[in-house]
């Protein structure tokens, strides 16, 4: 019987999730998802090994002439879908130069190109203070990896946050990219740590809202997907999404 996760002890499940997703060397090149086809470089996360991408993508809001920002890009699936529905100026990120590889491949295959800058980032390094976007998203790595982790190769951190680290720095410097009515959205599944990012958000005054969630069992486990809003505490946004 399928049993909920827990945020407890979820470490091996990480690996082994890193391990599905760096895959064997028949590993696909390319890949369908919602109704496109996409280009697939070697260690770069798999989106057709979890619903995440394809809900996520389906779910966010893309206002007409908007800018979005898509943290941890992996193969840039969100960022060039967002171009493709509305968005003017899109920036996908990445610790991952393999996954900034990808990105820009699929930006050229979808001849967004003119849309759609990928580059290699520690969370918001690589953008200056002044950077504003309309839509801010990152679907993370939600599994809690220990402080003293060593990261081997670079698909680990499609899975495994070290310290929570990066979640802590998006729920610090994500709202300081918020152009003026931009939105902060997190794509969070059940087995990262819910407390951790309760406790985050309190300490940054945001409040998370649930969007949209779906789950998919894995083996033994049923595991939820949530899109998650962060919005300022103080702010009266009770917009939805389209
Ligand atoms: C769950 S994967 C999602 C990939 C892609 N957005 C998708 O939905 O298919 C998480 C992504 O976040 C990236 N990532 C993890 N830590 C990061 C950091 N500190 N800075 C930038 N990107 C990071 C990983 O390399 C990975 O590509």
């Amino acid at each position: 019987m399928a049993q909920p996760t827990t945020n407890s002890n979820n470490l091996d499940i990480g690996f082994s999730e890193t391990a599905k997703h760096e895959g064997t060397t028949d590993r696909p090149m390319e890949f369908e998802l919602l109704g496109l086809r996409w280009d697939l470089l070697p260690d770069v996360f798999a989106p057709f090994h979890s619903p995440s991408t394809e809900a996520y993508s389906r779910w966010l809001p893309y206002p007409e002439g908007s800018s979005l920002l898509e943290m941890g890009c992996g193969a840039g699936v969100t960022a060039v879908f967002g171009a493709l529905n509305g968005c003017r100026h899109v920036t996908a990120l990445d610790i991952s130069p393999a996954a900034v590889e990808n990105a820009r491949h699929n930006a050229a295959r979808h001849g967004v190109v003119d849309r759609v800058r990928a580059m290699e980032s520690d969370m918001f390094s690589a953008l200056s203070p002044a950077d504003r976007f309309d839509v801010i998203f990152w679907n993370s790595n939600a599994v809690e990896a220990p402080e003293d982790f060593a990261y081997t190769r670079d698909i680990e951190w499609s899975i495994l946050d070290r310290g929570y680290v990066s979640h802590r720095t998006y729920f610090r410097e994500g709202p300081q990219h918020l152009a003026e009515g931009g939105r902060l959205f997190l794509g969070f599944n059940s087995r990262g740590n819910r407390t951790l990012i309760e406790r985050f958000a309190k300490e940054e005054g945001l409040r998370i809202k649930e969007i949209n969630s779906a789950s998919r069992v894995f083996e033994d486990r049923t595991v939820e997907f949530r899109l998650l809003e962060l919005i300022k505490a103080d702010s009266a946004n009770t917009v939805s999404t389209a």
